[in-house]
């Protein structure tokens, strides 16, 4: 598995727990930035996960701001990408299994690291249902995704 992770000057404590987290399991991720607490534009570190998860260079991201809200309505601009802001580990291991998220996106200044870690490793621990209605839906979903965001 292939983790893109990325955050502004907010989530930036957290992104480094959850690539020492990614670290200790092996897993291998690349860090999108940023890469202090200098204050930056969230939508930037967003939309380099999002691009590189929709050109399928990695397998899901995860983006980290002070409230994970606007990472995760700048993803969701990126076509192809379907991501969460999951403040709780059911919430993240239905958006994988019910919604195929590729993208977590989570708030430093909501949760604590403890939680977040728990939540990412829902997310990456659970896999998309596949078949039967939530593939319909997430289809549906991608369709409305076309009807509005055709290049
Ligand atoms: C930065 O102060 C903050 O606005 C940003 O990290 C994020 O919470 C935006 O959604």
């Amino acid at each position: 598995m292939r983790v893109a992770v990325a955050s502004d000057h907010g989530g930036f404590g957290l992104k480094a727990e959850i690539i020492n987290f990614l670290r200790a399991r092996d897993i291998e991720y690349k860090d999108f930035g940023t890469h202090s607490e200098e204050s930056v534009d969230y939508p930037d570190y967003a939309l380099a996960v999002a691009e590189s998860v929709a050109a399928g260079q990695f397998d899901l991201g995860i983006v980290c701001c002070g409230t994970g809200i606007g990472v995760s309505m700048s993803a969701n601009k990126v076509p192809g990408v379907r991501a969460a802001l999951c403040h709780d580990t059911f919430s993240a291991r239905m958006a994988r299994k019910h919604n195929n998220a590729n993208v977590l996106t989570l708030g430093q200044r909501v949760v604590g690291a403890g939680l977040a870690l728990d939540i990412v490793n829902a997310f990456l621990e659970a896999g998309f249902d596949d078949g039967g209605r939530h593939s319909r839906r997430v289809a549906k979903m991608c369709g409305i995704e076309e009807k509005y965001c055709s290049k």
